[in-house]
């Protein structure tokens, strides 16, 4: 018979139509809330693909649910909620995102990274909140973003994307990655630094990596006390590369300046979260590619990845490639 597509979140409708052209489709149609497990189980049961995103955990538990299961692509560069070597263990192929949201995501941050700098949602609860009395000299003075020292961690195509940004502003530009590159050491001056280096030195300190074995909670009590007093913290990766209970701690404490965050070790946050108590906090849900263009491609691709898994073929962006060395 035909296959069945399991889609755990509402995507645009054009999209979902390509995918009923060539399987059944089972859609999760409500947007505040992602699918409850049992449903994503038992709709999983008779799936040949799962079209999943970041609020679904890809686990044993789902791939033993799911005996026909030949394609898995999340709606998402990042893939920390699927068990990609159980995935490969089975030969079934995880398709991801990557390219399309670079750019978007680099804004985002450095959005944040401006924010922050210049208090820009203080300052517009200030003139919300009737505040605005006066003009006056010190009031909601922040710290410049050019001429400045950025350290980026994590120098891949986002963090690269950062560091073009950065360079527009003419700032000093830093970055740790696991591996040098000396592409970008040549396209845009960054220079190499070891992380305790780099988190001295840097006014602005944007988190890139991705969420492995290696990143969890990576910036922590010791990571922070190295930084500058003045330091502005930027994560737009993974919350869970931060240990956040001690980066609550440093902001309140003005240890460091102020931090723009896009994720949360659990999301989503509540109103009640400590961070929010703090006014040196900008947050984001979470929006690093939503923008509507980016957002329109990626769920495209997430479709081509499914429609290729079908057909046996090659996924665009597959994340376990040696599921075809096999
Ligand atoms: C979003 O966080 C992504 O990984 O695309
Ligand atoms: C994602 O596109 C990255 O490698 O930074």
């Amino acid at each position: 018979g035909k296959d069945k597509i399991v889609v755990t979140r509402n995507i645009p409708e054009p999209i979902v139509a390509r995918l009923r052209d060539a399987a059944h489709v089972f859609l999760w149609e409500q947007d505040e809330v992602a699918i409850p497990r049992e449903v994503l189980l038992k709709e999983a049961s008779d799936a040949s693909a799962i079209y999943t995103n970041l609020t679904d955990r890809i686990d044993r538990e789902l791939f033993d649910a799911a005996p026909n299961l030949r394609v898995v692509a999340n709606l998402a560069v990042g893939f920390d909620n699927i068990d990609i070597a159980e995935a490969t263990r089975r030969g079934i192929p995880v398709g991801n995102t990557p390219g399309v949201l670079t750019e978007t995501t680099a804004d985002l941050a450095f959005a944040l990274l401006m924010a922050a700098a210049r208090r820009i949602p203080e300052a517009d609860r200030f003139v919300r909140d009737g505040n605005w009395k006066s003009w006056s000299p010190m009031l909601l003075t922040g710290q410049d973003v050019h001429g400045a020292t950025i350290g980026i961690i994590g120098m891949g195509r986002i963090g690269e994307a950062v560091a073009r940004r950065a360079k527009g502003f003419e700032m000093n530009i830093l970055y740790h990655n696991r591996s040098r590159r000396p592409e970008a050491e040549q396209a845009l001056g960054a220079q190499y630094r070891e992380m305790d280096d780099l988190l001295r030195e840097s006014d602005y300190v944007v988190l890139m990596a991705p969420a492995t074995a290696e990143t969890g909670k990576m910036i922590g009590q010791r990571e922070l006390a190295l930084m500058k007093p003045n330091a502005i913290f930027v994560n737009a990766s993974r919350g869970t590369n931060v240990d956040e209970e001690a980066l609550y701690d440093a902001l309140k404490e003005r240890k460091i300046w102020a931090a723009g965050l896009d994720v949360f070790e659990r999301e989503p946050i509540g109103a009640d979260h400590p961070l929010l108590a703090l006014d040196n906090v900008v947050v984001a849900p979470h929006i690093g590619s939503a923008s509507i263009a980016t957002r329109t491609r990626m769920a495209m691709i997430t479709a081509d990845n499914i429609l290729l898994g079908l057909a046996g073929e090659r996924l665009l962006h597959a994340v376990n490639p040696e599921v075809y060395e096999k």
